[in-house]
């Protein structure tokens, strides 16, 4: 590293992705904000960071993070992230080709020791607050995820479809199985609050594609391992049955490995 003094902002964002993209656009309008890309040269310092990319790409993200020494480091990130604390955002954003399309900017909830990043936020226009039981909106958003993505990837439909036959009794049957796993781990939910909820992230996104189906189309590695992935370790340590959960998992890992044995996929 440089021994010359280097720049402190504000705000670093870490990923220059889909989200991070809409994330570093808002808040470089109200206050000087980093993007960090793989690549980047000079890293500057920063007071709060926010790491973007991919599940399986935090532990480098990490690294680069530290070395900006920051007050906080806060994951929005789906999957379960035990190493940096982690919010949640119904921020949604998808590329196409080098372009990023926003989809909606949603609500961010940050864990506690966050709040003046949440002003930041919500002066860039995106709604934000700090909550005290951001395990459970953790835990709640993990639910969506297992539910929606596999299926939507396997059957290479739109997250509405899951709110209608033939697939609802899928998503439903997952909710069913999940939620015993997400009430070993503490959150509060019955079996039909579960899949209302499911049901319910089918509803207002029901235009978007799903993430993973987004990574297979684009030949692209998905988040398996750190949705259903993080489900089935849960469910291990309580030694919890998730079949079908479990199945699911492996039914992506396969198409993931032969998009990548048919030499579509890029890692
Ligand atoms: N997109 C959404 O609507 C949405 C909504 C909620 C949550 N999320 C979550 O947010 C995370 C990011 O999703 P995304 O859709 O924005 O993914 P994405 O479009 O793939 O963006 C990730 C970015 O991170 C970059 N990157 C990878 N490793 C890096 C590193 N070590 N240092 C700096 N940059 C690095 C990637 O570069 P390369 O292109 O070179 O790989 C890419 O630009 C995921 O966990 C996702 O589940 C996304």
């Amino acid at each position: 590293m440089a021994a010359r003094e280097r720049r402190r902002f504000p705000i670093a964002v870490i990923g220059p992705g889909a989200l991070g993209s809409v994330f570093a656009a808002r808040l470089s309008k109200v206050v000087p904000t980093a993007v960090i890309g793989r690549h980047t040269v000079e890293l500057p310092q920063a007071d709060w960071v926010i790491v973007l990319v991919k599940a399986y790409d935090t532990p480098a993200a990490l690294r680069t993070a530290r070395r900006m020494k920051p007050r906080g480091i806060v994951s929005l990130q789906n999957g379960l992230i035990e190493s940096i604390p982690q919010g949640v955002t119904t921020a949604a954003a998808y590329r196409e080709g080098k372009r990023v399309v926003p989809v909606a900017t949603g609500l961010t909830l940050l864990p506690p020791g966050f709040a003046a990043l949440g002003t930041h936020l919500r002066k860039a226009g995106l709604a934000a607050r700090v909550t005290r039981n951001i395990r459970a909106a953790r835990l709640r958003k993990l639910l969506a995820n297992v539910c929606l993505n596999p299926v939507t990837a396997l059957f290479r439909v739109r997250n509405g479809a899951l709110r209608e036959p033939p697939y609802a009794t899928l998503a439903e049957a997952l909710a069913l199985e999940a939620v015993p796993v997400l009430r070993a781990e503490g959150l509060a939910m019955t079996a039909g609050q579960a899949i209302a909820r499911v049901m319910e992230v089918a509803r207002t996104t029901a235009r978007n594609r799903s993430s993973m189906l987004q990574d297979l189309l684009a030949g692209r590695r998905t988040e398996n391992d750190h949705l259903t992935g993080a489900l089935l370790r849960l469910a291990r340590k309580h030694r919890l049955p998730v079949p079908t959960h479990a199945a699911l998992h492996r039914l992506i890992r396969v198409m993931e490995r032969a998009l990548e044995s048919s030499g579509q996929r890029r890692i």
